[in-house]
């Protein structure tokens, strides 16, 4: 098979049934992204590095697009999720506008071009200034989560002079049955205001010339990897937007929020058009705008981190191999127990992976823990992994790092945060650099000059 091309192979292939889930191949024991073989990129750019794919982000995006299309929904790609200005800027093009979570965030999507009537600004604490900041932008929806929030935002525009629109987040008391962490949309958590209140607050707040209160908005937690939880959670929030309508409230937009799964493992999540098949005919004919917020399921297949094995050893009965990246660049299998499937990027064609599951086990493989050099035991990329026989000076891959990846890495240990590579078919190039040390003293340095 050619690199770069839609045909299923035998490899750790990026196409399941019939959805394409991402462009990272084997071709010939060598993985590729698109069409540029991963060693290359190591070659030019050094690990670790994030190496992501373009056309995985923009086939991903289409493919949500056309699952939603009966409902013409507004696609806030959400940027928390996968931030850089190039990836941004590539969404944008293919007509997304995104969903913001900071005035960090909204500054980034209007300097690629976004149209601020179609951002959503979202988020539990907004400071004064984000509002201030969001209003004179001209925000489409601000989604707030309190009483206070909307008093706050209502006495910001009124200050301005510049009246606009919110959606109220609703807490639908739905279990998502996701990581505790991550759910975002039971009563115990932090979000929203619950769904019996949202009457109470319309009623308070939502007839002001400052604020039109007009939407309600929902995002139960992610990865979602049923779509159950969307049924339950978008019936009981019809009923309460039924209820509005009742009480003489005009409710022209839902924003049904984020959190659609993606395959970590091959087979994991449901496909776009399962969720859509349960969620359209929910919406059909309500008479509503519908807005979602997907970013993993976009973002997560669009990349691997790329590291190189530095040492191996036994320890006790236990095999490490000792890589350059670590939880500073990908944090997940340590802040929340995620399993990213890792795999050698060079591979004798019998160890070419047939599906990516994280208990694959393949003749000749040894187990293994691949671990990052950071002075912390929860520093682990694997753990208890069967691996091709690997050694020093290996690229291995760590798959589905384009979400909630580089975003939340530091530079914890005085690690210069990674490089981030966009591939576009035999193309790659930086879009963001290798920190450096003075990156890591710049603002410490200058703190002692003011
Ligand atoms: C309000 C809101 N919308 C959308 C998202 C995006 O979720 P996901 O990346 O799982 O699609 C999040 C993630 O935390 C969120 O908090």
């Amino acid at each position: 098979m050619s690199p770069g091309s839609d045909e299923p192979g035998p490899q750790g292939k990026g196409t399941e049934g019939n959805r394409t889930v991402d462009h990272f191949r084997y071709v010939n024991g060598v993985l590729h992204c698109e069409a540029m073989p991963v060693p290359d990129i190591a070659h030019r750019f050094g690990t670790p590095a994030f190496v992501y794919s373009a056309r995985t982000f923009t086939e991903r995006y289409d493919e949500l697009a056309a699952a939603f299309a009966e409902l013409d929904p507004i696609i806030c790609y959400s940027v928390k999720s996968c931030q850089n200005l190039h990836i941004c800027r590539l969404l944008h093009e293919r007509g997304a506008s995104f969903d913001v979570v900071s005035g960090g965030e909204l500054s980034r999507v209007l300097e690629v071009g976004a149209d601020p009537s179609r951002v959503v600004f979202a988020g539990a604490g907004k400071t004064d200034a984000e509002i201030r900041q969001g209003i004179e932008a001209g925000i489409g929806w601000f989604n707030v989560e309190s009483q206070q929030e909307l008093e706050n935002l209502t006495r910001s525009a009124q200050d301005l002079g510049r009246p606009v629109r919110a959606a109220l987040r609703v807490n639908p008391d739905v279990d998502p049955e996701t990581h505790a962490y991550t759910t975002t949309g039971k009563q115990e958590t932090k979000f929203g205001v619950d769904l019996d209140r949202a009457r109470d607050v319309f009623a308070r707040s939502g007839r002001n010339n400052w604020v039109t209160l007009s939407a309600l908005h929902l995002h139960i937690g992610s990865p979602v990897d049923t779509v159950r939880p969307y049924v339950e959670a978008i019936r009981k929030t019809l009923e309460v937007i039924r209820q509005l309508r009742a009480d003489g409230f005009e409710i022209t937009a839902l924003d049904i929020g984020g959190g659609f799964g993606v395959d970590y493992e091959t087979g994991q999540a449901p496909s776009l058009a399962d969720y859509a098949r349960a969620i359209v005919p929910l919406l059909r004919g309500a008479g509503l705008t519908v807005i979602v917020e997907p970013g993993r399921t976009i973002s997560a297949n669009a990349a691997i981190l790329l590291g190189r094995v530095l040492y191996t050893k036994q320890s006790g009965a236990r095999q490490y191999a000792i890589v350059d990246a670590a939880m500073t660049e990908l944090i997940r299998p340590a802040l929340y127990g995620a399993s990213h499937f890792v795999w050698p990027v060079a591979v004798g064609e019998d160890h070419v992976p047939s599906a990516r599951k994280c208990d694959l086990k393949l003749p000749g493989t040894v187990q293994i823990d691949v671990v990052g050099p950071v002075c912390e035991t929860g520093d682990f990329l694997a753990r208890g992994r069967w691996l091709p026989p690997v050694t020093r000076g290996d690229l291995l891959a760590i798959f589905s790092a384009g979400a909630y990846a580089f975003v939340m890495s530091s530079q914890y240990n005085s690690r210069p945060r990674a490089p981030e590579v966009l591939v576009e078919g035999d193309r790659a190039r930086l879009i963001r650099r290798r920190e450096t040390y003075d990156d890591l003293v710049e603002a410490e340095r200058t703190a002692t000059h003011q």
